[in-house]
């Protein structure tokens, strides 16, 4: 079932509870290099007050198309299990590819869980790696998805 979101930028520390409870559950450190610079942007999904999904994009180079003009990252994706299936992860990705394209940004890569290069991949992205192990976080893929400059 959709449900209604709103997307909009935030600081990074609104993004650190669902970036705790989803991504970093064992503990691990959840405010990252580059959180704070200024190209860095960071995005919730809201249902009224309640933040159920967040991400950050940031401008770095990317691993595996390295003569790319504007390269960004995406990275620290989580939505609250209690919404998934219905369309907050969707409004990220597809909110924050338009906020790259705005910044003149011409490619987005991530390093993709195994598990949610599916979803990766019906947001447009496409596997450009074999799998690689991220130590502590488990089995990973690389993708991206070329973005238009109209
Ligand atoms: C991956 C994740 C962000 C997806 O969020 P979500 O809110 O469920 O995504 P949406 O509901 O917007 O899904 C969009 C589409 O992708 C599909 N989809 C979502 N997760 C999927 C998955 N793991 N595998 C296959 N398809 C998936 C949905 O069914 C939906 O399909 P549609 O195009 O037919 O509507 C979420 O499952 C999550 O936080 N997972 C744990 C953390 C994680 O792995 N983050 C990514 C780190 S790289």
């Amino acid at each position: 079932m959709e449900v209604e979101v709103t997307v909009e930028e935030v600081t990074p520390q609104v993004t650190y509870p669902l970036r705790r409870a989803v991504l970093r559950p064992d503990g691990g450190e959840v405010a990252w290099a580059g959180d704070e610079d200024p190209t860095t942007f960071h995005l919730a999904a809201r249902t009224g007050e309640r933040v159920v999904g967040v991400v950050r994009f940031s401008p770095a180079p990317c691993p595996w198309r390295p003569r790319t003009n504007a390269p960004w990252q995406l990275r620290g994706m989580a939505t609250d299990p209690a919404v998934r299936g219905s369309g907050a992860g969707r409004a990220l990705v597809v909110d924050g590819l338009a906020r790259v394209a705005a910044r003149g940004g011409d490619l987005v890569w991530c390093d993709a869980r195994g598990t949610a290069a599916a979803f990766y991949e019906r947001m447009g992205f496409t596997v450009v790696t074999e799998a690689y192990d991220k130590p502590g976080i488990g089995p990973h893929i690389g993708m991206l998805i070329a973005l238009s400059s109209t």
